[in-house]
């Protein structure tokens, strides 16, 4: 078993028979923050939901584990007790739902994180201010109506009350404006302090990395990871782009 909270290993995954990933590798270790990059359609989503173990998706070979487990067999849901995160890139609307009772649906019967419901109404009310979101949103229905930044608010609160071991968030694809932004920032920046987390960040929009001090870059290509380094392959990508990568991918 390897040392580190999340370790892939060789790793090759698709939908039908087209094959999107091809034995990637790639080693989270706890506590620290890494960030996935890469083109459009390279399978930095596909990864997440790989890892997250989404049916859609047939895993081919390789192995997930996860926390000193191997995973690769498991429910999504059993992942999801064992401590895995994985945003919405499109958060979900359910109508007639409640938005606190969605909440306390999904931290209920987890162990350190179910409570009382006075207690969880405080605590929910809390991280609510936090994030600066008006308490009306609390008993509004899920999603229903909400803008992307209130979309993104929501996500965020739930990843604080969930207090996972390791969030993948996915925010490749979601068009926020600077407020967002700054929400999903804040939100991670929190998760880190408060629940000493771990994290995995897909994007494209390295602002949201500002305040975050970054341990590790992996750049996918065409479902392969082709390089990986530091935080300072960050500014290097926002100058030069992918096409380094793309090339060397290519030359393989
Ligand atoms: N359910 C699916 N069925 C068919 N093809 C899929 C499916 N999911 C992903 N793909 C394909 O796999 C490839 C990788 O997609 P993926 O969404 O993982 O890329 P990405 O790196 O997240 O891209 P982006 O940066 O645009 O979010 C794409 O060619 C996509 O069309
Ligand atoms: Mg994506």
């Amino acid at each position: 078993m390897s040392e580190a909270l999340l370790s892939i290993r060789g790793l090759s995954a698709g939908v039908d028979d087209k094959q999107i990933l091809d034995t990637v590798n790639l080693e989270v270790p706890a506590g620290e923050v890494h960030v996935l990059m890469g083109p459009n359609g390279a399978g930095k989503s596909t990864l997440g939901h790989v890892v997250m173990g989404e049916p859609t998706y047939e895993m081919t070979s390789g192995t997930i584990e996860f926390d000193g487990q191997d995973i690769t067999e498991l429910s999504p849901d059993k992942r999801s007790r064992a401590g895995l995160f994985l945003s919405f890139q499109a958060p979900v609307e359910i109508p007639g739902v409640p938005l606190t009772s969605f909440l306390r649906a999904i931290i209920s019967g987890r162990e350190g994180i179910d409570m009382k419901r006075k207690e969880f109404r405080k605590r929910v009310r809390a991280l609510a201010d936090e994030l600066e979101m008006d308490r009306v949103y609390l008993d509004r229905e899920l999603g229903v109506g909400f803008s992307g930044g209130e979309k993104k608010k929501v996500e965020m609160l739930q990843l604080l009350l969930l207090q996972p071991k390791l969030a993948i968030l996915d925010e490749t694809d979601s068009g926020l404006d600077v407020d967002a932004l700054s929400v999903v920032s804040h939100g991670m920046e929190a998760y880190q302090r408060q629940c000493n987390g771990t994290l995995l960040v897909i994007t494209h929009n390295t602002r949201i990395l500002e305040h975050l001090d970054v341990d590790r870059v992996h750049v996918m290509v065409k479902g392969r990871v082709v390089a990986e380094g530091d935080a300072s392959m960050i500014a290097d990508i926002d100058a030069n782009g992918f096409e380094q990568f793309e090339q060397a991918a290519s030359a393989e």
